[in-house]
């Protein structure tokens, strides 16, 4: 057995004890990023069902110049949640900027993508940022006196129910300063069968995803969890215009986690994750209630996915 344990983030600890205990059972989707599911989330994007990143990459390759032609350029790129930045190159080619800030909340991912980026552009500036962007946030000081842009793409922003959404945004605002521009991506709303498709594909790499977080509370909180017993389901409410993703129990289980008992019955559902999609109008009107004014927006031929620039303006009285 390894005996080699990684210390228990205690806040994933006590959100996993906190869902087997309330049994209105709901586990935060940040948790499904452990290595082996930012590894399985890295297959996702590359599945033929999964339109998101591919049709995004593409919208940034064919209108970065676009952007660049509304934003000016030599602003600094502030990316919130950069991830692998890997979508980041064309929108800097583009829009030329007097320095880059990738901003997220895992360090070591953070570091690597820095790196590899800084030999792209080798003159460019960049300062990493490791923090949750969820909050206001002071920017490095190297870019105080900056005009600049927010790079917010794969519609993340879809990942949050609305109200969260609007509190990011605002925040986001407020961290770039009035005379700021934000660049966001949006996934439209369509067809239903698309938009399951997508997250529940035919190879199974979606599942195989949802249920590395039942995997993780074994390994990480010494749980006996019978993860066969499970299956990950993926829903569209029309109501909520949003894709829920759950694991159901497929039959009555019990099992420990952290040695307490847990009980749960054939049907249950654990829910794992939202992903929300948009109207043109219901984005622009999202942008509105955070502050942002919409500018210009940019979609491919089939709308599946939205590129919307927007402006920080000052705040007029009604009307
Ligand atoms: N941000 C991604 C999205 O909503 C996350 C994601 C894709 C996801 N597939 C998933 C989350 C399956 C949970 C399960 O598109």
């Amino acid at each position: 057995m390894d005996m080699i344990t990684h210390p228990v983030d205690p806040a994933f600890k006590s959100d996993i004890l906190r869902c087997f205990d309330h049994q209105s059972y709901a586990i935060p989707a940040r948790w499904l990023y452990d290595r082996q599911g930012s590894e399985l989330f890295e297959q996702i994007t590359e599945l033929p069902e999964y339109y998101p990143t591919r049709t995004e990459t593409t919208l940034l390759e064919n209108y970065s110049e676009d952007v660049a032609n509304f934003s000016g350029i030599g602003r600094a790129v502030i990316e919130f949640g950069s991830g692998s930045s890997t979508k980041t190159p064309h929108l800097l080619r583009a829009v030329q900027p007097s320095a880059y800030v990738p901003i997220d909340i895992s360090g070591e991912f953070l570091t690597a993508s820095a790196a590899q980026l800084q030999t792209e552009f080798p003159d460019l500036p960049i300062y990493p940022l490791e923090a949750d962007f969820m909050r206001p946030l002071r920017l490095p000081d190297e870019v105080a006196d900056h005009p600049k842009i927010g790079f917010f793409p794969g519609s993340t922003i879809g990942n949050m129910v609305a109200r969260t959404s609007v509190d990011l945004l605002r925040s986001m605002r407020e961290t770039l300063g009035e005379g700021a521009q934000l660049l966001i991506g949006f996934d439209r709303i369509k067809d239903p069968d698309v938009l399951v498709a997508a997250y529940d594909d035919s190879a199974g790499v979606t599942a195989q995803f949802s249920l590395n977080l039942l995997l993780r509370i074994n390994r990480e909180l010494g749980g006996d969890i019978p993860v066969e017993q499970f299956r990950h389901v993926a829903v569209w409410s029309d109501l909520y215009a949003r894709i829920e993703i759950y694991l159901e129990c497929v039959a009555d289980v019990r099992f420990e986690v952290n040695d307490k008992p847990v009980q749960m019955s054939k049907g249950d559902k654990i829910h794992i994750e939202n992903s929300h999609k948009y109207g043109l109008r219901d984005a622009r009107l999202m942008l509105r209630a955070g502050g942002w004014t919409p500018v210009q927006d940019w979609s491919d031929t089939q709308d599946y996915f939205s590129l919307i620039l927007a402006d920080a303006r000052p705040f007029k009285d009604a009307p």
